[in-house]
């Protein structure tokens, strides 16, 4: 078998080679041609470190020129470490952070945020992946009162954790609600690439102009090997942000190959094609496994995820052929698209699909 491939056949049933993808996530896919290039050539000459390099003063230019504001930049590892650097830059110890119980802060960081951070996550429940602005509201009720965690930092994630966009006329209501209450805004963008190609809103619009206060600007799942970047609209905020970049070991010494990676994601808007082209993935194998039987799409795709429903045996079974994740639920699944995934991969896994759901028949 070959590595990082599907498993063997079902008894009694002959399945075609799992796809050359992995649907189980776009972090599973491999790096972008173009970056790999990118990395290569920022091989050479030496360059000084910890970012005193033409590649992240570039870097810092470009984010500036997209959204045509003074922000300041701090390229890290990774999103986590994104996401702690951006928030502690925000937060004293005996704040809190309102976001919702499907948030990656929550569910998928380890705890990194508390630890760091030292604050709580006041997580709220969402049926789609998208905060409620009433969750503010309710929980400003707790400000000035020694006994609660003082709400400081509204999260939201875009795309979300259920694959959903925020409009940008959403994201406008949660940061003028955080903002009213004396809060600010913090947005992870492990998926931001997904959003705006889902929308054709730019990060003009869809951030700055919204109200949010610090993001993080993903590129992993978007064709890096690896990086993000916080970006601060609050430029203020970057200051001891430089300090928790460092203290929360997302420095690196040989920091330009994060913006080399970056840059070349952003040349010719590469980062948004490479979404486009993930998000159209994903609408080609939701409208193919929707007309199986013993398949529903749930909702309709907005961005690179598509959610299904299915019995948890048929699950099984191709999750043996082709690895996913399974969501919390029973019969709950997960299949995401990349930049890398073409249509014969979508082909391929359909086919199993296809094959695995008639027997069930
Ligand atoms: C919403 C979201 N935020 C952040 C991250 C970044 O995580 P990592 O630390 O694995 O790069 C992910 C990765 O899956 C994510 O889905």
């Amino acid at each position: 078998m070959r590595r990082g491939r599907g498993g063997p056949s079902e008894p009694g049933i002959e399945l075609p080679d799992p796809p050359e993808v992995s649907f189980a996530s776009d972090n599973a896919a491999g790096v972008a041609p173009q970056v790999m290039a990118a990395l290569a050539s920022a091989n050479t000459p030496a360059a000084l470190a910890y970012g005193d390099d033409s590649w992240t003063r570039d870097l810092i230019a470009a984010f500036r020129r997209l959204f045509d504001a003074d922000v300041e930049v701090l390229a890290c590892w990774g999103g986590t470490g994104a996401n702690v650097v951006g928030l502690a830059s925000m937060l004293e110890p005996w704040q809190a952070v309102i976001c919702t119980d499907q948030a990656h802060i929550v569910t998928d960081e380890g705890g990194s945020p508390t630890r760091f951070i030292g604050s709580m996550l006041l997580a709220e429940p969402t049926a789609d992946g998208k905060l409620d602005p009433a969750a503010i509201t309710r929980r400003s009720k707790w400000i000035g009162s020694v006994h609660h965690p003082q709400p400081a930092v509204v999260s939201i994630s875009q795309t979300t954790e259920f694959g959903t966009v925020y409009t940008s006329d959403e994201i406008g209501v949660l940061a003028d609600a955080a903002h009213a209450a004396g809060m600010l805004v913090h947005l992870d963008g492990a998926r931001i690439a997904n959003a705006v190609a889902a929308t054709g809103d730019d990060l003009i619009t869809m951030v700055r102009n919204t109200g949010v206060d610090v993001m993080t600007f993903g590129a992993t799942k978007n064709g890096a090997m690896y990086g993000e970047v916080v970006v601060y609209l609050r430029a203020d905020l970057a200051a001891a942000g430089r300090f928790h970049h460092k203290q929360a070991a997302q420095l690196p010494s040989k920091m330009r190959f994060v913006p080399a990676q970056m840059l070349a994601l952003l040349e010719d808007d590469l980062w948004v094609a490479n979404a486009a082209h993930a998000n159209a993935m994903a609408r080609l194998l939701a409208d193919a496994v929707d007309r199986i039987e013993g398949i529903t799409v749930v909702g309709t795709p907005e961005a690179n995820a598509v959610f299904v429903t299915a019995p948890d045996d048929l699950l099984d079974q191709l999750a043996r052929w082709s690895f996913f994740w399974r969501m919390g639920d029973a019969g709950l699944a997960r299949w995401m698209t990349s930049f890398a995934t073409t249509p014969d991969d979508v082909a391929a896994f359909v086919e199993g699909v296809r094959l695995l759901a008639g027997r069930q028949l």
